[in-house]
C-alpha cells in the first residue's frame, strides 16, 4: 500500500490532490459542531499536502441524506472549523461535481484547499448500482492527479468517494488511515494481555458479530450500555421498561455459553441506576440488575458494577472501549461511562495500550472532560473499527492495495 509519504516523497507541488476525510461531526440544532473530534483529526494530512504546495480537493459526506442536496445535512458548518484548524482560508464548493465544483476547483492555485459540498448530495456516492457509481467517480477523478484516502470512519463502505476513485487515480493511504490500521492490527496480533474488550451504546444487533470474532481473541469482555440488558434478559432477568432486543435473547444465551466454554469472561452489570423514563428531571434509583421493577427502565450502570468494571479493566494491558455505559447525555447517567474512562486513562499512563473506537465514546470522554492524550488511541470510526475487529474486509482499506 503507498502512503501519503510516498506521493509527498514524489513531485507534488502544482498537482491537484483528491482527498476523502470523514468529517461526518455531531451537530446541535443551530448547526453548531459538539465534538470537532474528526475535522482535528483530517487536519495533519490536509495540511502536509497544501504544505507541499499541492492543490487540495477535500470530499467528504455529513450525515445520510438521500441523493439530494438538503440543508440540514450541508457541510458549511464544517468549512468554517477546518480554515479555523489549518489556518487559512478554504474555499466551498455549493455542489459536488457541478458548476460551482468546477470553478473553484479551476480556481486553486498551488498550497490552496477547497472543500466540496457533501458526497451524499449525489445519488452516485452511495449507490448499489456500480455503474452510477462510477459515473460519479469518474467526475471526481476528473478534478485531480492523485486520491489520498483519510477518511478512516468511511472505509468500510463501498461508495464512490471511498472505493471506485481509487480505482481510477493513483492512490494513496492518508496518515490517519494508516494510524488506525496500525493501532488495530496490535488489538489482532498478539495483543499484550490481559486484553478486555468493553461494549456499550443502545443496539446489541449491531455488536454481534464483533462480540463473536472478539470472544476468539480477548480474554474479558465487559458489557454496559443499553446492550446489556439484552444480555440480562438472556441470563434469565426481568429488565422492566429498558431497552431490549426479543429477537437477539437467544443469540446472547449462546454466547454467554460460548464464552464459558472458551474461558472468555464476560461480565455485565450487577447494579443499574433505573428511572421511570428517559429523562433528567425524574428520581432515579440504584437497584440490583436482576430485580428491575418492571415500570423501570435501566439507563446506567451503577455504582457496584462500575467498581467492578474497574477492578476487571485495572490490570489490563490492552483495552478496546467502543459505547457508552448510559446516556452520558444526561449529567444523572454519565457516571459509568466516566467512571470506564477514568480507569482507562489511569492505566495509559501505566503503559497499557488503551483504544475509544466510535463517534459516540469519542463525543462522550470528551464531553467528560478527558482530553485525546489520555488514551492510547481515540479512533475516528465507529463502524470501521468495528468491522475491522469482527475480520472483515474494508472495501476501502483493500483498495488502496490494489
Ligand atoms: C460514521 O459516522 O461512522 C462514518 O462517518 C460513516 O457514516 P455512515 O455510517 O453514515 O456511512
Amino acid at each position: 500500500m503507498k502512503t501519503i509519504e510516498d506521493l509527498l516523497a514524489g513531485d507534488v507541488h502544482g498537482k491537484t490532490v483528491l482527498v476523502r476525510s470523514d468529517l461526518n461531526v455531531p451537530l446541535d440544532d443551530e448547526r453548531n459542531i459538539t465534538d470537532d473530534g474528526r475535522v482535528r483529526a483530517s487536519v495533519p494530512t490536509i495540511k502536509a499536502l497544501s504544505d507541499a504546495g499541492a492543490k487540495v480537493v477535500v470530499v467528504a459526506h455529513l450525515g445520510r441524506p438521500k441523493g439530494a442536496p438538503e440543508e440540514k445535512y450541508s457541510l458549511t458548518p464544517v468549512v468554517s472549523r477546518l480554515s479555523e484548524l489549518l489556518g487559512k482560508d478554504v474555499a466551498f464548493a455549493k455542489d459536488t461535481v457541478g458548476e460551482s465544483a468546477k470553478s473553484v476547483v479551476a480556481g486553486l492555485q498551488d498550497g490552496d484547499v477547497a472543500l466540496l459540498e457533501n458526497l451524499r448530495f449525489n445519488p452516485g456516492e452511495t449507490s448499489k448500482d456500480e455503474k452510477e457509481r462510477g459515473d460519479f467517480a469518474d467526475q471526481l477523478a476528473a478534478f485531480a492527479d492523485a486520491f489520498v484516502s483519510d477518511g478512516f470512519g468511511v472505509v468500510h463502505r463501498k461508495q464512490a468517494s471511498v472505493y471506485d476513485v481509487a480505482t481510477r487515480l493513483p492512490h494513496y493511504a492518508g496518515g490517519l488511515v494508516g494510524t488506525e490500521v496500525e493501532v488495530l492490527q496490535r488489538l489482532t496480533q498478539n495483543p499484550e494481555r490481559p486484553y478486555a474488550v468493553v461494549l456499550g451504546g443502545a443496539k446489541v444487533a449491531d455488536k454481534l458479530a464483533v462480540i463473536e470474532n472478539l470472544m476468539q481473541t480477548a480474554d474479558r469482555l465487559l458489557i454496559g450500555g443499553g446492550m446489556a440488558y439484552t444480555f440480562l434478559k438472556a441470563q434469565g432477568h426481568e429488565v422492566g421498561k429498558s431497552l431490549l432486543d426479543e429477537e437477539k435473547v437467544d443469540t446472547c444465551k449462546k454466547f454467554l455459553e460460548d464464552a464459558k466454554a472458551k474461558g472468555v469472561e464476560i461480565v455485565l452489570p450487577i447494579d443499574t441506576v433505573v428511572a421511570p423514563e428517559f429523562s433528567a428531571d425524574v428520581d432515579t434509583l440504584v437497584v440490583d440488575s436482576d430485580e428491575i421493577p418492571a415500570d423501570m427502565m435501566g439507563l446506567d450502570i451503577g455504582p457496584k458494577s462500575r467498581e467492578l468494571f474497574a477492578t476487571k479493566l485495572r490490570d489490563c494491558r490492552t483495552v478496546f472501549w467502543n459505547g457508552p455505559m448510559g446516556a452520558f447525555e444526561m449529567a444523572p447517567y454519565a457516571y459509568g461511562t466516566e467512571a470506564v474512562a477514568q480507569v482507562l486513562a489511569d492505566i495509559t499512563k501505566e503503559g497499557a495500550l488503551t483504544v475509544v473506537g466510535g463517534g459516540d465514546s469519542a463525543a462522550a470522554v470528551r464531553q467528560l472532560g478527558f482530553a485525546d492524550d489520555q488514551f492510547g488511541h481515540i479512533s475516528t470510526g465507529g463502524g470501521a473499527s468495528l468491522e475491522y475487529l469482527e475480520g472483515k474486509t474494508l472495501p476501502g482499506i483493500e483498495i488502496l492495495d490494489a
